[in-house]
């Protein structure tokens, strides 16, 4: 029987309750397949800082170390709270850009996904949506503003500065655009780059090295579009998108934009994926806001588990099982309340009911 080790990095806010369902879809999987999930939690995030003063601890370096894959929930405080730890150990600073670090996971699949029959979750008009919302948002991961140079410091007049430096090489630009065009070529043959490249160098430069990787795939065709008129095409026309590729911070940026015109952050799964190990997250954070509350759409948790099944394990039918299963529980009329307008007739059902539901579909796939 194949064992997968995993780390479980349940993280904060409603991060407990979404990994719960993931968990328990796992197990299913587990038992549907005859494979062996070691699964093993680790204290990860603000929840790490106070339990153990670091948000994350050498014992769960050690863990993610030896797992085949993480599974990792949101981290992070309210804009308040945040202020109960140092700048520098707070858990996005402390944890997640250090997990990114170590394991080089430049690559991050951000997928865009809303099928024709749940179209009414999205805010915009049916005639906009058409047959449906899917494309996928490919985010440098490791490299650019979030991780140049930064200095802070007060000049000769007395005055409160700080740089940061927006940083990439050719070989950066180069791996993530090989991964897009490699998409590109399994889905539509065409690739969006998103860049800034009539103000930002760094942009003149990532543009440059799309198109000198681009030679090598001439199946795929690669259209230019500036960040800001990409924001605006993904409200007014996201069906002409179908692979995205963009820097760190556009694709931060433009992916939350991809949860809002599904209808929310829930739908957002992703997958980060490095030379040597990959680790998996809901695109969205904590959600301090309904946390404890058992109403966070675990969707984005339990298509994250989805995605690690395909692109860690290669169980590629039974993560089309995990999709459909969802898929299933929406189109019988149920969803979470961040996806239910209070006039509307959907059933509402709690975070654990959904999880629950998608168990009960997938066991019939
Ligand atoms: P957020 O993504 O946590 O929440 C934005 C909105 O989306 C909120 O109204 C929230 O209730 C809703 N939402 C998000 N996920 C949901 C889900 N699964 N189900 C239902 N509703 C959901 O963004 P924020 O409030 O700006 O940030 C909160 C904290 O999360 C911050 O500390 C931030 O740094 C952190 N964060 C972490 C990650 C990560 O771990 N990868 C990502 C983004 C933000
Ligand atoms: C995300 C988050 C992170 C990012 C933060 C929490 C560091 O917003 O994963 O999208 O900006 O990358
Ligand atoms: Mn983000």
């Amino acid at each position: 029987m194949n064992t997968h080790k995993i780390a479980l990095l349940d993280g904060d806010g409603i991060g407990p309750e979404i990994m719960a369902e993931a968990v328990k879809i796992l197990n299913l999987v587990a038992e549907r397949n005859q494979v062996n999930f070691k699964l093993e939690s680790g204290a990860f995030g603000a929840t790490a800082y106070f339990s153990h003063g670091n948000s994350f601890p050498d014992e769960t370096k050690a863990l993610c170390d030896s797992a085949d894959a993480i599974l990792k929930g949101p981290i992070g405080l309210s804009h308040e709270d945040s202020k109960k730890i140092p700048v520098d150990m707070q858990p996005e600073r402390g944890a997640l850009l250090p997990l990114r670090r170590r394991y080089d996971t430049f690559a991050n699949f951000r997928p865009v996904y809303l099928p024709k029959d749940i179209a009414h979750f999205s805010p915009l008009k049916a005639e906009v949506i058409g047959d449906g919302i899917d494309f996928i948002i490919i985010r440098e991961l490791v490299g650019g503003l979030y991780f140049g140079n930064k200095e802070t410091g007060v000049t000769e007049s007395g005055k409160r500065f700080v740089t940061e430096s927006l940083e990439y090489d050719e070989d950066q630009i180069a791996r993530i655009a090989r991964v897009a065009f490699e998409t590109a070529q399994k889905r539509q043959g065409v690739l969006h780059n998103i860049h800034k490249s009539n103000v930002l160098k760094s942009s003149v430069l990532w543009n440059e090295v799309m198109e000198e990787v681009g030679r090598d795939f001439p199946d795929v065709q690669i259209r230019h579009i500036l960040v800001d008129a990409a924001a605006t095409y993904l409200c007014l026309n996201p069906g002409q998108f179908d692979v995205m590729v963009m820097e760190n911070m556009f694709g931060d940026i433009l992916s939350d934009q991809g949860g809002g015109i599904l209808g929310s952050l829930g739908l957002m799964p992703s997958a980060c994926m490095g030379p040597n190990k990959a680790y998996y997250e809901p695109s969205h954070g904590s959600a301090p806001d309904i946390a404890g509350q058992k109403i966070a759409n675990p969707y984005s948790m339990i298509g994250s588990v989805a995605m690690m099944l395909e692109m860690s394990f290669g169980m590629d039918s039974e993560a089309r099982n995990v999709w459909q299963a969802m898929q299933s529980v929406f189109a019988q009329g149920f969803s979470t309340p961040d996806l239910s307008k209070p006039e509307s007739d959907v059933k509402m059902i709690s975070t654990d009911g959904f999880g629950d539901l998608v168990a009960e579909e997938l066991s019939k796939l």
